[in-house]
């Protein structure tokens, strides 16, 4: 009989896919259900049934895994950020290495791959640097702040707590929303463009203790900038910010999007530190919308893990590609020769090169634009290349040329195993070993994992 749209079925969940959801099989079809752990039998409706694979929605928990843990966070069921919560980390950590492994021999046809073992975190929770909440009135037509609930992009709950960021987030967004309705506030209406209150970021300096609020509003007036610097400085229930930013997100049909941004109080930026070693630290200036790791502490290992397997020499030309804000290769600079670093986004590159200036660092330079088109007519014959692209990889015309410049060494870094695996296995046809896997776990309690890899020319 054939199977139906809606249908229940009953299954055992043997492996998580990376993005988070269980898979087991049915019928000889490969499964996909949100919200399961390997070791659960479950009953759930099929919601999409494809050539290769099915998707379907857990209905009963038959059998709960033995992996299975209570979730730390009360926002677990609602709140679609922390999919790994419910088991323990070192799980988490075997998880995203199978990820990695599987991704390499399955899509990269890599027999044996070089793995070492997973860099995990020191602080699994508690991690992050950055996070923006929205606004919203939702249906009750009341002011809410928080997170949009799994499956929603306007809805937004209220978020008491959060494992992620600073202790301090769930009782300073309370004490905010209980402001802002006080005030009459409403919140931003995409489709009426109608309404205030947008976004709030909270950025935190690791290192330093500081901390930057950004409130993002419409075109409308604020009229309560000095109540709002008030209640910030003088509430008993937050840390206190060295920053608050007001930045203006002004939308009209048939006109440019603008914004203006001013600082409310404090500095104009927000400062990190990042230890290169035990006795060399980078200092970054960071503005309010620029790129920066969100897990400092594990981007410091992240970085000494490209610092080790590029093995550069005081004579090495380094490439530095989709370098961001220049921290990669900033890292690097005191090893190498000379560094170039080249990122499509203009704001990271003069980013980038503050933070050099900052530094006291002369022997880098930076270009804004296509990585590919930058460097397809250099001549520096660099020995090391790194990379670190977005989640869709390297792009053909890209890695072609790679090919042609022949360096010494490439050290890929990758947030996406599946286009590191075509990547690397393209590299690998055409004169490349793979000498050393590396995933390091940069977002503990989510799906997310990093790797840095090591290429040697044969
Ligand atoms: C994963 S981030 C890497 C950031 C940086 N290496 C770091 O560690 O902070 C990817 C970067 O690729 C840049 N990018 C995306 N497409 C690009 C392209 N075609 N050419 C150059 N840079 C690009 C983005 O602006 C972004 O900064």
């Amino acid at each position: 009989m054939q199977l139906k749209k809606g249908e229940l079925i009953t299954v055992n969940i043997t492996k998580i896919a990376f993005g988070g959801a269980g898979i087991g099989h049915y019928n000889g079809k490969v499964v996909f259900i949100e919200n399961t752990v390997p070791g659960d039998t479950v009953n759930a409706h099929v919601t999409r049934i494809k050539p290769s694979f099915l998707e379907a929605k857990k209905d009963t928990l038959i059998t709960p895994s033995p992996l299975r843990i209570t979730p730390r966070c009360t926002h677990f069921n609602t709140c679609g950020g922390c999919s790994f919560q419910y088991v323990d980390y070192t799980d988490q950590l075997r998880f995203k290495e199978e990820h990695v492994a599987e991704a390499l021999t399955h899509l990269g046809a890599f027999t044996n791959p070089p793995m070492r073992p997973i860099t995990a975190c020191n602080s699994p929770w508690f991690y992050r640097n950055k996070m923006e909440f929205s606004f919203s009135m939702n249906k009750d037509d009341t002011l809410h702040v928080g997170l949009h609930p799994k499956g929603f992009r306007y809805d937004v709950f209220d978020l008491r707590e959060c494992y992620l960021q600073h202790e301090d987030i769930g009782p300073l967004l309370t004490s905010l929303v209980t402001f802002f309705r006080e005030k009459g506030m409403q919140a931003y209406h995409f489709t009426e463009n109608a309404g205030l209150l947008r976004t709030l970021t909270i950025r935190e300096g690791i290192h330093t203790n500081e901390r930057m609020i950004i409130l993002t509003t419409s075109h409308k007036p604020f009229k309560h900038k000095e109540d709002f610097v008030h209640h910030l400085l003088n509430s008993t229930t937050n840390k206190k910010p060295t920053s608050i930013i007001l930045k203006q997100h002004i939308a009209r049909k048939g006109h440019r999007t603008r914004f203006i941004t001013e600082t409310l109080y404090g500095k104009p930026h927000l400062t990190e530190e990042m230890n290169v070693n035990k006795t060399h630290k980078l200092t970054f200036n960071i503005l309010p919308d620029a790129f920066f790791q969100p897990n400092t502490k594990q981007a410091e290992l992240l970085y000494k893990h490209v610092l080790t397997l590029s093995e550069i020499d005081k004579n090495d030309v380094v490439y530095d590609l989709f370098c961001g804000t220049g921290t990669i290769g900033l890292f690097c600079a005191h090893k190498a020769k000379y560094v170039f670093g080249f990122d499509i986004n203009a704001n990271a590159i003069k980013n980038a090169q503050e933070n050099a200036d900052n530094n006291g660092i002369t022997n880098v330079r930076y270009e804004a634009g296509d990585a590919f088109k930058l460097i397809k007519h250099r001549q520096d014959n660099p020995q090391v290349v790194i990379v670190d692209p977005p989640r869709s990889g390297l792009g053909e015309k890209l890695y072609n040329h790679l090919l042609t410049i022949q360096a010494q060494k490439i050290i890929y870094v990758s947030c996406n195993p599946a286009t590191l695996a075509r990547d690397l296995s393209h590299l690998c046809k055409h004169g490349y070993t793979l000498k050393v896997v590396q995933p390091v776990d940069m977002f503990p309690q989510t799906y997310h994992i990093e790797t840095v890899c090591q290429l040697i020319k044969q």
